[in-house]
C-alpha cells in the first residue's frame, strides 16, 4: 500500500518513535565526536589562557625570492606534540580583489594511505587557482622569529614562527588574527592501534597538565568514538579515523560579525560561548532537511556558506573558510573584539582573507572568488504561485484564470511532487495531466511559465529510465563496500545520483532535451528540492557520512557541496536544451559557496507564525551578504493556515524579497490571493501589483548583483558602514542602490512601526509622498501601519524607474513606458539607473542591453535631469560591445519605449517652465515641503507629463 503524503512526511518522526520535536533528529555538538573533541580545546583554553600555547611552529620559508615567480610562499610546519608528523603552510596573495590573501595548510608525507579532502575550491571558486600577485606587488621578508609579507594598499601579513600566529594588518592595525588563542589543531592521520597507545599515556599526561605545561591531552582527549561513531541506530565506520580541523580567528576591535548562513538567527551573530552566550551550541554548517525548524537557533538548515564579515565603524574584513564537511563555529565577543572557533570534521585548511576595507569591497572580493549572482530571467523576479499541490490540468488552468479575473498579476505556477507518477520525476501522471504540452501552451499564451519539481532521489524501479540509466552508467552514490547506496524518500526505496561524477553531467543534460523529455516545453523550468540530500531513514535525515562519491571521497568530506552540484547540473541542462540558449531558472533548497552562479534558493519549510515570519528578514539578509542574493521565503508560511492579517503582512514582505513565491504544505487550506474577500484580496493584490510596478528596480538590483556581487537587499551596516547604531539592525533594508528602504511589519496587530534612519537626508513615503526632513543625527521615524500599508521610504538623492501599468504577466509589460521617480536630496540632487535587456537570452553578454544613468542637478532656477549612457562608466561592461552600436539589437527593439512621466519630489520652488530640447512640455505642481527644508508633511511634487523621452537616448530635461 502506498503511504499517504502526510505519512511520508512524518516518516522520520515515526521511525524514531518521537513526536514532531525535530531538534532531536539532529546532533548537538556534544553528540558529535569531533565537535566534542575540538570544542573542549576551546574550553581548556578559556579556563587557562595563560598556560595555553600553540604546539605549532613554522621553520624558515621554504620558498624565497629567486625560487618563485609569483606571490606564493610556503613554510614547513611542525607540532611539538607530534614531532614525527609534517605539515605545510602556504600563503598566496591574489592578483585581483585589492589584496585577497589565501592561507592553506595540509598534512604532508603522511605514512597512512589517506589524504585530506582538498577539492572544495574546485567547486566553490570560479578559478580553483586564482591568479597570483606579482612579486613587484607583494614582498616577503623573513628572520628567525617571523616572516612578513607586505602587499596592496597598506596591507601586511605577519607570521610569527613559534608558536605559530598569523596576523593581517592594515596600516599597522591588526584586522584578523589566526591562532591568537592557540586553538589550531589539525588531527593527523593515524592507525587505530596508535590511538590506543596514546590513550595509555593519558595518566602521565594528566600529571604534566597539572604542572601547567602543554601536552597532547590539551588537544586530543581520549575519544572512544574517534574511529567509529554511533548515532541512534546508525554506525559511522570512519575508515580514515579522526581527521578534524580546529582553527581560531580573532577580529580585534570588532563588535559585530555577520554571515555563516543559513541559520534562523539574528544577522549580527550572538555569542555561543562565554558569559553572554545566547545559544549553547555553536553555529552549525551541515546541510540538512530540517522539519519545523526553530525560529531562533544556531542549528543547521538547508544551506551552508562558511563566510564571515567582521565589521566595525573603522573597517570590515571577511574570511571565507573553504571547507565542505560538517562545521561548527563558536562566537565570543569580549573587550578585545570578537573571537571565533571553527571546528570541521575533515578537509584541509583553505582560508581566504578578504581585506575589505568596507562591506562593498567585501561583496566584490567574494564575487571575484566565487562568481557573482547569475542574471536570472526577468520573469523569475516577478510573482510565483506554488502549493503542494496543484492537482491536475484543470486546477492549474483555473488558478491561472482566477488570477486574471481578479486582476492580480502572475508569472509562474508551480507543480510539486504530485504531478509525477509515484514520484518518478519527469513522468507526468497521465490521468491528471493528460496533455502536458497543451497545458504549457495555454500558460505560455499569457506570457507565463511553469516550474515542476525534480528531486535528486531516484525511485529504485527497473521500469524507471532515470534509475536504469544511472545504474547502468554506474553514477550512483556508493556505500563503503562499493554497492549502490539505497535509502528512503518520497518515492519509497531510492538511490541518489552522484553529481561529483563527471559522467553524470552530460547524461543529466540529455534528460532535459526536448526530444528526450517530450512532455516538456521552453516555458517549463525546474525546482530541485531535497538535495542536502534528504534521506528519510538516514542519520540526521541525510546520507551516511561514510557513503562514497567520485574520486573515493566520503560524503563526510563533500557533504555541503553535494546539493550545489545537482543545482548546477540542472541549470546547465536547461541552458543546453535550446539554441540559442535561454537563461535557466532552477530553485534549489540546498546550497553552498558559489550556488549563486546557478539560480535561486529559498529558506525551506518555515512555520506560518509571527515568530518565524519575523525571523525571515535576517535570514534573507544573511544570505544576501554571502552572495546568495536570489533568495526568498515561502510567503504565507509552509506549515499552518495563516490568519488574514499575517497573510497580508507576508505578501507585503514578499513583494520585497528577491524571490517572491507563495507556497504551502499539502495539508493546508487553499490560500491563493483570489480566494479572499475584500478588503483582504485588495491588500494582497496591492502587494503583488507593487512588485510588478517596481520590477525595473528589482532588475537593476539583479544586474548590479550580476556585475559586482552587490547584495540585492542590503542591511543597514552595508549601506552605512560607519554608523554603529545600525549594525545590529536586521529588520529593515535597502533594495539594491535604488534608495528604497523597506521595513516589513512582522508584529501582530501593529498599527505603528518604527524605522531607523541613519543618514542626514530627507526620506519620502513611497505611497503618500509625505516628506520626513533630514536630521543631523540618526533617528527613528514612527509610521502609521494599518493593515493596508507598511513602511516603504525613498531616500533623498534617489532616482528609480517604475512601470505604472501592470499587466497579467511581466513579459507582457516589456514595451510599456516608464515613470521616473526622483526624490531630491537636501542639496537638491539625485541619481539612479535603468538597466534593460531582453530578459531571457544571453544577448546581454554580447552587449545587447541598455544601461542608462540618470542624474539630477540643481540650478539656481530649478534643476536639470540628464540621461546618459551608464555602461560607459562601467569598465567591465564597456569592454564588451559599444552598448548602442549596430549589433545591439535589443536597443533597436525598444527604441520606441518612452519615459512617459517624471515625478520630482522635494523641489523648493514651483517652476516657471519645463523644457526638453528647447520645447516646453506639460507639467503640474503641488505645493508642499521642500527637500532641503525642515518642514515635515506632504512633499512638493512636480509631475512632468509625456516629455517624449526615449529610454535608449541621451537627453536633458530643464526645470526653470
Ligand atoms: C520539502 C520542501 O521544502 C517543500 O517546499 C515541498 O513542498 C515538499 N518537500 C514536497 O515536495
Amino acid at each position: 500500500m502506498r503511504l499517504t503524503s502526510w505519512a511520508l512526511l512524518a516518516l522520520p518522526a515515526l521511525l524514531d518513535g518521537v513526536a514532531a520535536v525535530k531538534q532531536e533528529d539532529f546532533k548537538l555538538c556534544s553528540q558529535s565526536s569531533f565537535c566534542r573533541r575540538l570544542r573542549s580545546i576551546g574550553q581548556r583554553q578559556s579556563a587557562a589562557p595563560a598556560h595555553f600555547t600553540s604546539p605549532y611552529s613554522v621553520g624558515p620559508p621554504a620558498t624565497t625570492a629567486g625560487t618563485i615567480d609569483h606571490a606564493s610562499w610556503s613554510w614547513p610546519v611542525s607540532s611539538s606534540l607530534y614531532p614525527e608528523i609534517s605539515f605545510e603552510l602556504r600563503v598566496d596573495i591574489l592578483e585581483k580583489g585589492d589584496g585577497i590573501a589565501r592561507i592553506r595548510m595540509d598534512e604532508v608525507n603522511s605514512q597512512t594511505p589517506f589524504r585530506r579532502y582538498n577539492e572544495t575550491a574546485k567547486w566553490a571558486l570560479v578559478d580553483v587557482n586564482p591568479p597570483l600577485a606579482s612579486l613587484a606587488d607583494a614582498r616577503l621578508t623573513s628572520d628567525a622569529a617571523k616572516s612578513t609579507i607586505t602587499y596592496a594598499k597598506g596591507l601586511s601579513i605577519e607570521i610569527i614562527h613559534s608558536p605559530l600566529k598569523i596576523t593581517q594588518y592594515r596600516d599597522g592595525r591588526p584586522q584578523v588574527v589566526f591562532n591568537e588563542r592557540s586553538l589550531l589543531h589539525m588531527e593527523h592521520f593515524r592507525q587505530k592501534q596508535v590511538e590506543k597507545v596514546e590513550e595509555g599515556a593519558s595518566e602521565s599526561e594528566q600529571m604534566v597538565l597539572q604542572a601547567g605545561e602543554m601536552d597532547r591531552s590539551w588537544f586530543e582527549e581520549v575519544d572512544a568514538e574517534a574511529f567509529e561513531e554511533r548515532w541512534k541506530k546508525w554506525t559511522d565506520s570512519k575508515p580514515k579515523g579522526p581527521e578534524a580541523l580546529s582553527i581560531d580567528l580573532s577580529f580585534p576591535g570588532v563588535e559585530h560579525v555577520f554571515g555563516l548562513p543559513e541559520h534562523a538567527s539574528p544577522l549580527s551573530l550572538p555569542d555561543t560561548v562565554g558569559p553572554n552566550a545566547h545559544y549553547t551550541d555553536p553555529y552549525r554548517l551541515f546541510n540538512v532537511d530540517i522539519f519545523e525548524y526553530l525560529a531562533d537557533s544556531p542549528m543547521s538548515l538547508y544551506g551552508a556558506i562558511p563566510l564571515l564579515h567582521a565589521h566595525s565603524a573603522k573597517s570590515s574584513v571577511g574570511v571565507l573558510n573553504l571547507v565542505a564537511s560538517d562545521t561548527w563555529v563558536d562566537v565570543l565577543h569580549d573587550k578585545q573584539g570578537t573571537h571565533t572557533h571553527w571546528m570541521s570534521e575533515s578537509g584541509i585548511l583553505d582560508l581566504l582573507l578578504l581585506p575589505g576595507p568596507k562591506p562593498q569591497q567585501l561583496f566584490e572580493q567574494f564575487a571575484i572568488l566565487t562568481g557573482p549572482t547569475a542574471l536570472p530571467p526577468q520573469w523569475s523576479t516577478a510573482y510565483h504561485q506554488c502549493r503542494w499541490n496543484y492537482i491536475n490540468e484543470e486546477d492549474v488552468l483555473e488558478v491561472d484564470r482566477r488570477f486574471d479575473e481578479t486582476d492580480i498579476p502572475l508569472d509562474v505556477t508551480w507543480l510539486d511532487v504530485e504531478y509525477s507518477v509515484d514520484r518518478r520525476y519527469f513522468d507526468w501522471n497521465p490521468s491528471h495531466f493528460p496533455d502536458v504540452k497543451r497545458m504549457l501552451q495555454k500558460v505560455a499564451d499569457k506570457g507565463r511559465k511553469m516550474v515542476a519539481i525534480i528531486d535528486p532521489h531516484v525511485k529504485r524501479s527497473d521500469s524507471y529510465r532515470i534509475y536504469t540509466d544511472a545504474k547502468d552508467l554506474d553514477i550512483l552514490i556508493k556505500k563503503p563496500d562499493g554497492s549502490n547506496f539505497e535509502g528512503w524518500c518520497w518515492p519509497g526505496n531510492s538511490v541518489w545520483v552522484d553529481f561529483f561524477n563527471p559522467k553524470s553531467w552530460d547524461w543529466w543534460k540529455k534528460m532535459f532535451d526536448f526530444k528526450v523529455w517530450t512532455d516538456s516545453a521552453p516555458n517549463l523550468f525546474i525546482w530541485n528540492d531535497m538535495n542536502e540530500p534528504s534521506v528519510f531513514d538516514g542519520p540526521e535525515i541525510s546520507v551516511p557520512r561514510d557513503t562514497v562519491h567520485d574520486g573515493g571521497w566520503e560524503n563526510r568530506d563533500v557533504h555541503n557541496i553535494n546539493g550545489m552540484l545537482f543545482h548546477n547540473a540542472t541549470a546547465q541542462a536547461l541552458i543546453a536544451r535550446e539554441t540559442p540558449a535561454k537563461r535557466p531558472f532552477v530553485l534549489s533548497r540546498a546550497y553552498y559557496t558559489g550556488s549563486q552562479r546557478f539560480g535561486a534558493i529559498w529558506t525551506g519549510d518555515n512555520m506560518g507564525d509571527w515568530e518565524h515570519f519575523a525571523g525571515e528578514t535576517a535570514m534573507l539578509l544573511s544570505n544576501n551578504i554571502a552572495g546568495m542574493s536570489f533568495c526568498g521565503a515561502d510567503v504565507g508560511g509552509f506549515f499552518g493556515d495563516p490568519s488574514h492579517e499575517i497573510l497580508v503582512r507576508w505578501y507585503q514582505a514578499g513583494a520585497f524579497m528577491p524571490f517572491f513565491r507563495a507556497h504551502a504544505h499539502i495539508d493546508t487550506k487553499r490560500r491563493e490571493p483570489f480566494l479572499y474577500d475584500e478588503p483582504i484580496r485588495g491588500y494582497l493584490r496591492d502587494a503583488i501589483r507593487l512588485r510588478y510596478q517596481l520590477l525595473p528596480v528589482w532588475y537593476n538590483a539583479f544586474h548590479d548583483a550580476s556585475v559586482s556581487g552587490a547584495p540585492i537587499i542590503k542591511p543597514q551596516y552595508a549601506v552605512f558602514p560607519e554608523d554603529p547604531a545600525g549594525f545590529a539592525i536586521d529588520d529593515q533594508y535597502y533594495v539594491g542602490d535604488s534608495g528604497i528602504l523597506v521595513k516589513p511589519v512582522v508584529v501582530e496587530g501593529a498599527t505603528k512601526t518604527d524605522v531607523y534612519i541613519s543618514d542626514n537626508q530627507p526620506y519620502y513615503d513611497y505611497f503618500t509622498h509625505r516628506l520626513y526632513p533630514a536630521k543631523a543625527k540618526p533617528h527613528h521615524l514612527s509610521l502609521d501601519t494599518p493593515l493596508s500599508t507598511f513602511p516603504v521610504l525613498i531616500q533623498g538623492g534617489s532616482i528609480f524607474p517604475v512601470r505604472q501599468r501592470v499587466r497579467r504577466s511581466s513579459p507582457l509589460m516589456w514595451q510599456d513606458p516608464f515613470t521616473l521617480i526622483i526624490a531630491l536630496s537636501k542639496q537638491g540632487t539625485a541619481s539612479g539607473q535603468l538597466y534593460l535587456d531582453d530578459g531571457e537570452t544571453f544577448g546581454h553578454e554580447r552587449g545587447e542591453f541598455i544601461w542608462r544613468s540618470f542624474d539630477f542637478s540643481s540650478t539656481s532656477k530649478g534643476g536639470v535631469l540628464r540621461s546618459s549612457d551608464g555602461a560607459s562608466d562601467q569598465t567591465e561592461a564597456s569592454d564588451a560591445v559599444t552598448p548602442y552600436g549596430e549589433n545591439n539589437l535589443w536597443a533597436k527593439t525598444i527604441a520606441h519605449v518612452k519615459v512617459e512621466r517624471v515625478v520630482v519630489l522635494g523641489l523648493k520652488n514651483k517652476p516657471h517652465g519645463v523644457s526638453v530640447a528647447g520645447q516646453g512640455v506639460e507639467w503640474s505642481w503641488e505645493d508642499g515641503a521642500a527637500a532641503g527644508g525642515k518642514k515635515e508633511g506632504g512633499s512638493s511634487k512636480l509631475v512632468i507629463k509625456n516629455p517624449g523621452l526615449g529610454v535608449v537616448e541621451s537627453w536633458e530635461v530643464r526645470i526653470e
